[in-house]
């Protein structure tokens, strides 16, 4: 199969193109331009892959608020030019979405299936819920929607929790972190060896890919924490205390049952495996 992963100098692109290995052929700025519509098609046409995977994205989700014009023309334009890609050349388009397409439901206590109706709560949630109606566009179509990715930083990756804790925890011995957001980190390891899977199936429709269970940002750095056998002393803190620019959901757990049901799907471990992981695979620096 011929594949193509945009963004592949970011997190979740680096990775599934160190998995994929010489399979795919990776495209992110400057040499590609997801806003610049006719370089969009030249790519496409010049490559003719089977399959195509958008990780490039606009990702910096405070920035958004004040940036939209900028975060539209890459979420929403720049899937529009790719679908219309597909559509010409053939190509299947494997679309990467968030948790932040939901939020809106305040009283919401269980997690989001597939079909949940969506209800973002700031602009790059708009942005990439408006992505996954264009990715419908491409003949065949599979969105894979994830959350917190945390994982070995690309060249041009915006970063993750993971790293900007230990970065911090290094600067100092007290953090302060929200505990009012019930999520679930996941690690592009696993996301990446999933959404492998589901390509090599031919998968389409819509999928949520995360670590099994959930958590809060306090929580999951208290973990993180504790599996480093560092000493750091945490803040419970409440979203309106940290007053980011960006209002984020309160509960935007995915639920990731479809996948686990396909038989023969590579695992998903709960979170706190995942992390683990992680950390061992990083090493200590
Ligand atoms: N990170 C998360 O927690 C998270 C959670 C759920 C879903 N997702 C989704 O997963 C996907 C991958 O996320 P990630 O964490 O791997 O992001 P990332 O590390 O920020 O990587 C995104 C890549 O896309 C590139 N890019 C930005 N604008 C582009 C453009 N106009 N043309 C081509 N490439 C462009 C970025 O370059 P620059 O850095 O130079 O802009 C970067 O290399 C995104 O669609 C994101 O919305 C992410």
């Amino acid at each position: 199969m011929r594949i193509v992963v945009t963004g592949s100098l970011g997190q979740l692109g680096g990775e599934l193109c160190r998995q994929f290995g010489p399979e795919a052929v990776g495209l992110d700025l400057p040499e590609f331009d997801l806003t610049d519509q006719r370089g969009v098609g030249r790519w496409m046409e010049q490559l003719a892959p089977d399959v195509v995977i958008n990780c490039a994205g606009y990702t910096q989700v405070d920035r958004a608020e004040s940036d939209s014009v900028r975060c539209r023309a890459v979420n929403v334009s720049g899937v529009a030019y790719l679908a219309e890609a597909c559509r010409r050349t053939g190509a299947a388009l494997v679309q990467i979405s968030t948790d932040y397409i939901f939020g809106a439901d305040a009283a919401r206590q269980t997690p989001y299936r597939e079909e949940d109706p969506p209800g973002p709560v700031n602009v790059y949630g708009l942005s990439k819920l408006e992505s996954e109606r264009h990715a419908k566009a491409a003949p065949r179509w599979l969105i894979v929607r994830s959350c917190g990715l945390y994982g070995r930083l690309g060249p041009r990756a915006a970063g993750n929790f993971v790293e900007t804790m230990i970065h911090q925890a290094k600067q100092r011995g007290r953090l302060r972190v929200v505990a009012d957001q019930h999520c679930t980190p996941s690690y592009v390891g696993h996301v990446a060896r999933a959404i492998r899977f589901l390509v090599a199936i031919r998968a389409v429709g819509v999928y949520h890919i995360v670590n099994q269970g959930a958590t809060t940002w306090y929580d999951f750095a208290a973990e993180m924490f504790r599996i480093l056998g560092w000493s750091v002393e945490l803040e419970r803190i409440s979203s309106a205390q940290w007053n980011s620019p960006a209002r984020r959901p309160g509960y935007s757990v995915l639920d990731p049952s479809k996948y686990l049901a396909i038989s023969g799907r590579p695992d998903l471990p709960p979170w706190q495996e995942a992390l683990k992981e992680y950390l061992s695979v990083r090493g200590a620096e």
